[in-house]
């Protein structure tokens, strides 16, 4: 059987010394479990938005990202349950000036006595189940919108996970490159997809503010991340441990003999 040669510079698992086996075989370990945990932290802190906290879905993603598209509370109370305490053109005037960013000035001159005149009667604080409109800060906090997370915390996530992940695909990329995998471009696929899917990934949360259905590719390049580092990390494993020596590293054992001897 003829097999194509080596590179000179790869050397098998089973060429490697013992120590760094160990070495690989627990950075695995705890990476596994680090990624593990990951996506655990993942479900919990996503897949509720939607109302439906069992799986993660597009939904999900899109009100994580780009906000739930709904108005702020004020908003919906003057809609719904509040509209009749007030005359529909004051409601008019609370709403633009809540979709316009609520700001201080305006409230002082224009938007307290309508507040003081239609809702203080409840929203004095005396009922502890409803807001108290007595000062700014509370008003302004009914008034915020849903526009998902912000884009500065967007930014901190994005650098942390830029990072942290590179320091993940790299690590366990190196350990995979000792793996005997053909056809070759299979073993490159597997090692540079990861890094890819991640610049992916994280580009596409600010392009769900743009436009939704690019949720649709934060999760394929999530779901690639995890597959790619699934079969690095089992494939390593199983020829670290378990499989038998690949002919060709068999084979290349003999050449070194000869040209050593
Ligand atoms: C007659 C009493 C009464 C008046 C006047 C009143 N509210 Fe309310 N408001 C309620 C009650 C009771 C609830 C809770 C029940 C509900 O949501 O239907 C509530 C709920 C709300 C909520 C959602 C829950 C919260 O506390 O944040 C908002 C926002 C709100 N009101 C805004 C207003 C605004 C703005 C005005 C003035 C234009 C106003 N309300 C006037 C009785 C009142």
């Amino acid at each position: 059987m003829s097999v194509a040669p080596l590179h000179r510079l790869y050397s098998h698992y089973s060429q490697l010394p013992f120590s760094m086996r160990i070495l690989y075989t627990g950075a695995l370990c705890i990476l596994g479990m680090g990624y593990l945990f990951g996506m655990l932290y993942l479900v919990h802190v996503y897949s509720g938005r939607d109302g439906n906290p069992t799986n993660l879905t597009y939904e999900d993603l899109v009100i994580a990202y780009a906000g739930s598209g709904k108005g702020s509370k004020i908003e919906s109370a003057l809609r719904g349950p509040m509209s009749a305490m007030l005359p529909a053109e004051e409601a008019n005037a609370l709403v633009s000036w809540a979709q316009q960013g609520a700001d201080r000035s305006t409230y002082e001159s224009f938007i307290r006595p309508t507040i003081d005149k239609r809702c203080m009667s409840c929203h004095d604080g005396s009922n502890p189940h409803l807001s108290n409109f007595g000062n700014y800060d509370n008003i302004k906090k009914v008034t915020e919108q849903d526009t998902g997370t912000g884009f500065f915390t967007l930014v901190r996530v994005s650098h942390i996970h830029l990072f942290g992940m590179t320091f993940i695909f790299f690590i366990v990329g190196t350990i995979f490159s000792h793996a005997y995998v053909r056809p070759l471009w299979f073993k490159y696929l597997i090692m540079g997809l990861p890094l890819g899917a991640e610049a992916i990934d994280i580009s596409s949360w600010y392009l769900v503010k743009i436009y939704h259905p690019f949720a649709w590719v934060t999760m394929a390049a999530g779901a690639l991340m995890g597959v790619s580092f699934a079969m690095m990390w089992f494939i390593s494993m199983y020829q670290m441990w378990i499989g038998k020596i690949p002919a060709a590293v068999l084979q290349r054992g003999e050449q070194d003999k000869v040209v050593i001897g």
